[in-house]
Parts: structure tokens; C-alpha cells; sequence
């Protein structure tokens, strides 16, 4: 299969703050349907701000290829005897989808498939990211999500969305404690999700989601525009051992962040792709934040 994340859906209490934070970023900003779009590429609702109190992920959606990857997912979530649901013409228009069927990961992180993703007639073209993201076979980006037990969490994956581990990071806390992340990929992307084992409850559903920027230049000018604008970079620009993502984080106005990245590696061919372990999260920089 070669599912990529499609959209995600945001519930947000300060729709201001997210418009104001995707024209900083280089993001553009369309109503569909009464619903606050950030526009990335051209697809018109990659990602949905949707008013509400929760700030949180309220969904992200795959995308499948055609009809037959579409029921391939559902034969899959049948036979893993994972319950979904399919949406109604409401949710589908919503989405901006033919269709979509609703499940949800063994910590109740929401997922979906979906056909037929709505597009723009025309592209938007952002005069802050001039080189554009990087989307196409590679999706729209990432999420990094809390897990109470991530080799479950992996396991589910695999199984229903034919995922495969990327590698792992096991970055130690205090002696005999590591933090341990598992990367998944559903196509040429590095991870299209990572899970993180959590001690307890997390406090959203997601830690942060990633887009990638084509040019490094389009990092650093975005990088430049946050800080000049006071917005809190909850990590300074750094890059991961993994993806070798070069990098920062920004807290969206939700309380989780946006990485925005460059140079991410891709994994064009499973039979050759070796499963690594490293040991931390960061090869330099990505400090907390600091004025
Ligand atoms: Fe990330």
C-alpha cells in the first residue's frame, strides 16, 4: 500500500492566533465550507482548524491511492477485528473527501482513510516559502504522538495501515530510563507518524505534527519571522540523527508544536532500508526555548 497522511484536523480555541501563526509560517489561509484551512500545497484542506474548545487533534487522515487501497484498509481493520466507522456526507464534506472510514489506535488516537481528496483548481503560491513544502509521494508531513505502550502502538499500525518501522530512538533520561520513540512509514517518508512511550496520561494527543520546507532557506527565513514575532520556538533549530531533519519548534497557539523541517531522508526501498537504533534525538541544536 502506499497510504499518505492526507489532512488533520485541529480543534481550536483561538482561531486568530492559528491564522496569524500559518501567515507567519508561510501558510496560506482559505474558508471552505465555513472551515479555516491552512494551505500547504494543492490540496485544499490539508490542514483543518475547526473551532472549538478542545485544541487537540481531532483527526488525521490517510490518504489511500484508489478504491482498492481504500478497501484494503477496511478488509485490514476487519481482520485485526479493529471497529470503525464510515462517515456520513456531512463529515465527508467537511473533510473535503468522497469518503472516509473513522478507527482509532489502541490509545484512541483518531484515524481515518479517505478517497478522493478535494483540490485547488489553482496552487496557492507562498511569497514567504517561495520553494514550497514537500508533499507529493511523501505526504503531507508528520505527527509525533504519545503512546502508552509504542511497540503496541507499532504493531497496530503495521497492521492496519501496512506501516513499516523506519528505526527507533532510545534517548536516555537518568540511568536505567530511556525515552523510547518508535518511526513508522507508509510510503517514501522518513515517518509519517512516531509513537512515544508515555509514563502516564498525556496531556494532548499529539506532541507535534511536521511539514517540510523544499529550500533550508525557507527554514531559516520562517525561523527568523517567529522569533522576530515573539512567538515561542519550543525547540531552537537543531536536526534529528534519523530523518537528519534539520529543524525547529514552534508552539501553535493548541499548546502542542510545529516542527518545521528540511531535508528530510526518504525510504524508497524497504528490501534495502536497515532498522537502526540511535540513542539520542538530536545529532546538534533543538534546544529548549530561549529568548
Ligand atoms: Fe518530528
Amino acid at each position: 500500500m502506499t497510504l499518505k497522511v492526507g489532512y488533520l484536523g485541529f480543534e481550536v480555541s483561538d482561531l486568530a492566533a492559528w491564522e496569524r501563526l500559518g501567515g507567519l509560517l508561510g501558510l496560506g489561509v482559505a474558508q471552505h465550507d465555513g472551515i479555516s484551512c491552512l494551505l500547504v500545497d494543492d490540496y485544499a484542506r490539508r490542514v483543518q482548524l475547526l473551532e472549538g474548545p478542545g485544541d487537540d487533534l481531532v483527526y488525521m487522515g490517510w490518504e489511500a491511492a484508489d478504491l482498492a487501497e481504500f478497501d484494503a484498509v477496511r478488509a485490514r481493520l476487519d481482520a485485526a477485528g479493529v471497529p470503525w466507522t464510515e462517515g456520513d456526507a456531512a463529515g465527508a464534506r467537511q473533510r473535503g473527501v468522497q469518503r472516509y472510514l473513522a478507527f482509532r489506535d489502541p490509545d484512541g488516537l483518531p484515524l481515518e482513510v479517505a478517497l478522493d481528496l478535494e483540490r485547488l483548481a489553482t496552487p496557492p503560491v507562498s511569497e514567504l516559502v517561495p520553494g514550497g513544502f514537500v508533499t507529493g509521494d511523501a505526504g503531507l508531513g508528520h505527527i509525533a504522538a504519545p503512546s502508552s505502550d509504542y511497540r503496541a502502538s507499532s504493531d497496530f499500525l503495521r497492521a492496519v495501515l501496512d506501516a513499516r518501522v523506519s528505526d527507533y530512538i532510545f534517548h536516555p533520561l537518568a540511568p536505567n530510563l530511556t525515552a523510547d520513540c518508535v518511526f513508522l512509514h507508509t510510503g517514501p517518508r522518513h515517518h509519517s507518524i512516531a509513537y512515544a512511550q508515555m509514563p502516564g496520561p498525556a496531556p494532548k494527543r499529539l506532541h507535534h505534527f511536521m511539514l517540510e520546507a523544499a529550500s533550508i532557506v525557507d527554514v531559516g527565513r520562517a525561523y527568523d519571522r517567529l522569533r522576530a514575532a515573539g512567538e515561542e520556538l519550543t525547540m531552537q533549530l537543531g536536526q534529528h540523527p534519523n530523518d537528519r531533519m534539520v529543524s525547529f519548534y514552534v508552539r501553535t497557539p493548541s499548546g502542542f508544536s510545529l516542527e518545521l523541517g528540511w531535508g528530510g531522508v526518504r525510504v524508497d526501498d524497504d528490501a534495502t532500508w536497515q532498522i537502526a537504533e540511535y540513542h539520542n534525538f538530536s545529532l546538534w541544536g533543538h534546544q529548549p526555548a530561549a529568548a
